[in-house]
């Protein structure tokens, strides 16, 4: 199963992160069971700017930076073909 975190630090929250919380009641159905979600604290990447921008998620550790509802649905099928492809 996937671990996708989202951010619920300030800068990340009102970058869109407040969106990206729906994802945790309205995955897919592809998605539903292959996918954990989760908010956390403030990652630290909005400060050092490195990352692209916020708000930022985690999948499986891994950071997408500047993340939408799409991009997430993106990555988490990349993700999942390559385990399974
Ligand atoms: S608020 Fe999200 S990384 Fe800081």
């Amino acid at each position: 199963m996937l671990h996708l975190q989202i951010c619920q630090g300030t800068t990340c929250y009102v970058m869109g992160a407040a969106q990206l919380a729906s994802l945790a009641a309205q995955l897919p159905e592809d998605l539903r069971g292959r996918v954990r979600v989760t908010g956390c604290r403030c990652l630290g990447l909005c400060r050092d700017g490195a990352f692209g921008g916020a708000p930022y998620v985690t999948i499986d550790g891994e950071v997408l930076a500047a993340a939408t509802i799409d991009s997430i649905l993106a990555a988490l099928r990349a993700r999942l073909q390559e385990a399974h492809p």
